[in-house]
């Protein structure tokens, strides 16, 4: 804390400038729930300054504050100017007469909390201060007061080629100004500047309205795909006022959304303002970042979760396109954590309440109202998560009322108060957030259900995530009233604190400010980093929601489907297709490109598909064999360079049949085995092999007398919670997979036809519960130095799904160089593999690490033929019979789990190298459904072979 005359800059939170702390906290109010008080030891902070004011004649002067959190008291000259709430949303406070020429002073009392507190209970750091400018605006001592622009188009005979369309404007006049008319010319400006109509009207009296149609005759319209502006200059004598124009017009039509007569579909975000420096504050800049880093994503809508963003943010949006719904600064959770109460009787407990309706009406007429005029929103939604009842009807109907030009959301209609019939007939989407897919099924198979879907929030890409998108985009496009979603959520939320000893940033979450009450890590839940830096998770959602989908026909001879998804651009237009046909899957060949070539794709409009042919050359026997389709964009845009990718798609065409691990090719040695009174040993040339005998494993590994481990193998079923492990990790716990035993009934080892086995039957158990996984190991050495591990594994399907099974080598530190055949080159999982293809993929150790905030499983490859280690001297080679997954780390599993954030991670001695005859899916459960049974990989009986092999190079 600092003392009385220190300054901070305006705008910013407080918290950031050593004042108060910080609080991370999601649904729990942060203060009593005793509403409308609040505690009265209420933080507070008084601002001070001066600013210089020429000298005025007839004008008229304001001050506008654009966010102050959370209420606030204003005093111009020592005289008492007003006072406002609503943190998102601005306020204007006329101070014409308490102005001098010169130097005035304004003070400004900013409390933490008022009764705004119960409305603005989002999910997020609770920040405090004047967080967005503050401006003094002069005008005219007449002027336009408000305006509204709707624009209308007429369509010719096919609904959605445009024959002509006119833009509205009314205007309204300034109260309380001199008796003159104020006369008003206003000219519509294409993109180029042209003038492409002209209207004046006069205002002739305080207050009066009017109104002004400018017809355009070959309108260009708007969308996110082709966001053409118009700009209308409004002018009276003193003042011009700009407004970007959009023309465009969306409907319901037969339950589906149509934009200029044309569906569409939001491929979206929730975004908050925030940043890990500069808290709610956020400048153009930023959010230019913001936008530049979606489009190129291809992402195309926006919900300003859960408050009006700063008000020049859409204008942003109308520029670079994207479709935004625009929420109201609402947000009542915290009744949901009554004690002694159940979420679902609480939950509409303030929306039910009278005492909170001028309230919440209030709050959405100013959101409305704010940015009426942006042709980027298209929905607009009453808030979130505040439960249902008598105050979201009215302020629903007056939405309805004053703006018929947009449709409606608010999710929280689901929910109804005992005793109440809710009506949400002025709500035009139906929206759930984080459904199962089999609920969207249900929903659409019910005729009954008559409003477009919409999916607020979906796929909670908290950590290593979100797996599974796919099946939400198979249902997107199957049902033309799905309307889409947006992921939750664009960034993760933490606090920058510099960088630690070790050379890492900190970042930090709940807990770590001495809160006392807080939810943790569960703000870290972005596709970005809090610097920005995109998650793998991003790059799943952008190659999801690429505008051009394939699927195959028969991929082995090159013929596939291709679909426009874009939804008003013509296809070929805009890409161009590369393909490319590969060979390879074993460590012994060389993965060779067996044809490539650029395609021009068919002539697509919007929603179409058509059957596309590549040439196929003769496939190579025994090979994997993909194909691997890019489509590259064609022309240069400000986000996005010419050539770059909107994604791409991947087909397998061959899979090889017969196993790689017997081939012959290198010199033959004799296997001795020797018994010692620990260790099994066998040797082989320049090998040596030790296998524990009460290990069930090797214990070391060398060649030529060098160590390749730097300690023991060993078997492993578990995995660091991912944070969409949230809930099955409890389960793993309960079964004690995180302290799980490795126990060795029996092992031996014996000469066979030249070739050493080690066997051992083995049982993983943890204390007080029975084994998970029993296990029969065969670690083959046969006379070329291979070493062939065979299990053969049994899972007791009373216990839980195995977040992971398989062996893990530690791996001498200096083999960093890593080699693999699989998905990559992002970590992939089986259903996280959206952005990763199979190909040959070269990385060094650290590069395989994705450095999530709080620490988890990350990393791994789903699917892989092969992998290997290694340094300038040797190699190691493993290679499944079959597949296997890997993961190598220089972090073990146990520092991995225990460890709260990434930059408190200590590398083990070496590298640890797993070979996984499975590992589990990743899902969305931090916040979604659970993992789908396909994905969690359980299984009764599994038999897996993968050979090692050390190579001098
Ligand atoms: C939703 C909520 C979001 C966020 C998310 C979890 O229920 O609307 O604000 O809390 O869950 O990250
Ligand atoms: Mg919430």
């Amino acid at each position: 804390m600092r003392g009385d005359g220190d300054s901070i800059p305006v705008p910013s939170c407080w918290q950031n400038h050593g004042y108060d702390s910080h609080q991370y906290i999601n649904v729990r109010f942060p203060i009593p729930f005793d509403p409308p008080y609040v505690p009265d030891e209420n933080p507070c902070g008084l601002y001070e300054t001066e600013f210089l004011r020429e000298s005025q004649t007839q004008s008229r002067s304001y001050l506008y504050f654009e966010g102050v959190d959370s209420c606030f008291y204003v005093w111009v000259n020592g005289t008492f100017a007003g006072y406002s709430q609503v943190s998102h949303s601005p306020s204007e406070f006329e101070v014409t007469e308490l102005l001098a020429d010169g130097t005035n002073r304004l003070d400004v009392l900013v409390l933490k909390w008022c009764d705004g507190t119960y409305l603005e209970d989002q999910d997020k750091f609770r920040m405090s201060g004047i967080f967005r400018d503050v401006w003094l605006i002069e005008r005219p001592c007449d002027f336009v007061r408000d305006y509204a622009v709707t624009t209308g188009i007429t369509f010719g005979e096919d609904q959605v080629t445009p024959q002509s369309a006119e833009v509205c404007l009314s205007l309204s006049r300034s109260t309380g100004g001199s008796r003159r008319e104020l006369f008003v010319r206003a000219i519509l400006r294409d993109a180029s500047g042209s003038v492409e109509a002209e209207g004046q009207t006069t205002l002739v009296s305080n207050g009066s309205e009017a109104k002004l149609v400018f017809p355009v005759k070959h309108p260009r319209l708007w969308s996110a795909e082709t966001p053409y502006l118009y700009t209308l200059e409004i002018r009276t004598e003193n003042e011009i006022l700009h407004q970007n124009v959009g023309i465009r017009e969306i409907h319901i039509e037969s339950s589906v959304v149509k934009l200029n007569g044309r569906p569409i579909k939001i491929r979206g975000v929730n975004r908050h303002d925030s940043n890990a420096k500069t808290g709610y504050t956020i400048s153009r800049e930023q959010l230019e970042e913001d936008l530049k880093l979606m489009k190129s994503h291809n992402i195309n809508a926006i919900r300003t979760s859960h408050y009006p963003n700063a008000p020049w943010f859409p204008e942003y949006c109308d520029r670079y396109g994207f479709y935004v719904i625009a929420e109201a600064d609402i947000e009542m959770h915290g009744v949901t954590s009554f004690y002694g109460g159940s979420s679902k009787k609480t939950f509409c407990t303030l929306a039910m309440d009278p005492m909170f309706d001028k309230a919440v009406i209030d709050r959405v007429e100013r959101c409305v109202k704010r940015d009426k005029n942006a042709p980027c929103i298209l929905i607009w939604s009453l808030g979130n998560e505040s439960g249902y009842g008598n105050s979201f009807e009215k302020a629903g109907r007056w939405v309805k009322a004053y703006d018929p030009t947009r449709l409606t959301h608010y999710e929280g209609a689901v929910y109804e108060a005992e005793g109440h019939v809710n009506d949400t007939s002025m709500i035009d989407l139906y929206s759930r957030m984080y459904p199962h897919v089999e609920w969207i099924d249900e929903y659409f198979a019910d005729p009954g259900n008559k409003k477009p879907y919409f999916m607020c929030e979906f796929v909670h890409a908290m950590g290593n995530g979100p797996g599974g998108i796919r099946a939400y985009m198979d249902r997107m496009y199957r049902y033309e009233g799905f309307l889409g979603g947006c992921v939750w959520e664009w960034c993760d939320h933490a606090i920058y604190d510099g960088v630690a000893e070790n050379g890492k940033e900190r970042y930090l979450y709940g807990g770590d400010h001495g809160e006392r009450f807080h939810d943790g890590n569960f703000c870290v839940d972005g596709l970005l980093y809090p610097d920005r830096t995109p998650h793998t998770g991003l790059r799943e959602w952008k190659n999801a929601i690429c505008p051009v989908f394939v699927t195959e026909i028969d991929a082995a001879n090159g013929m596939f489907l291709v679909e426009n998804r874009f939804d008003f651009l013509e296809a070929s237009g805009e890409a161009e297709l590369c393909y490319e046909i590969k060979a390879g899957g074993s460590a012994q060949d060389e993965t060779v490109i067996l044809a490539d070539g650029t395609k021009e794709l068919p002539h697509l409009l919007p929603h179409e598909k058509a059957a596309l042919t590549i040439p196929v050359p003769k496939l190579p026997e025994n090979m994997d064999v993909y194909v691997k389709l890019t489509f590259i964009r064609k022309k240069a845009v400000e986000y996005a360079a010419c050539s770059s990718t909107f994604g791409f798609a991947q087909f397998c065409m061959q899979e090889r049949k017969v196993s790689v691990l017997q081939r012959e090719n290198r010199a033959e040695h004799e296997v001795v085995l020797v018994e010692e009174p620990e260790e099994w040993i066998v040797l082989c040339g320049t090998l040596r092999v030790a296998f524990g005998k009460k290990t069930g494993a090797p214990t070391g590994i060398f060649k030529d007398g060098k160590s390749i481990l730097w300690g023991h193998a060993g078997y492993q079923i578990y995995r660091a919670p991912t944070d969409n492990d949230i809930q099955i990790k409890e389960k793993w716990k309960e079964a004690g997979y995180d302290a799980a035993m490795t126990k060795v009934y029996h092992s031996d080892a014996f000469c066979l036809d030249g070739e050493a086995h080690y066997v051992a039957d083995i049982g993983i158990a943890a204390i007080y519960r029975q084994p998970a996984v029993h296990l029969h190991a065969d670690w083959c050495v046969n006379r070329w130095g291979r070493v062939i591990v065979t299990l053969d594994a049994h899972k007791d399907m009373a216990m839980p799904p195995l977040p992971r099974l398989g062996i893990m080598l530690p791996v001498e530190r200096s083999m960093r160089h890593v080699t693999y055949y699989g998905y990559g080159p992002d970590e992939s999982y089986i259903d996280k593999r959206e952005h990763c293809y199979v190909d040959m993929f070269q990385a060094e150790v650290e590069d395989l690490h994705e450095n999530y905030i709080r620490p988890q499983e990350n990393g791994s490859h789903y699917h892989c033929r092969y992998v290997s280690l290694e340094n300038e001297k040797y190699r190691l080679l493993a290679e499944a019979d079959n597949y296997l997954d890997f993961n190598v780390s220089d972090y073990t599993v146990e520092e991995l789990a225990g460890k709260r954030h990434n930059f408190e991670l200590e590398p083990a001695s070496g590298s640890l190298l797993s070979l996984d005859a499975r590992m589990m899916g990743i899902g969305s459960n931090s916040c979604g459904p659970d993992l789908p049974e396909e994905f969690l990989r359980d299984e009764a009986h599994t038999v897996w072979k993968v050979q090692l092999q050390i190579e001098e190079l």
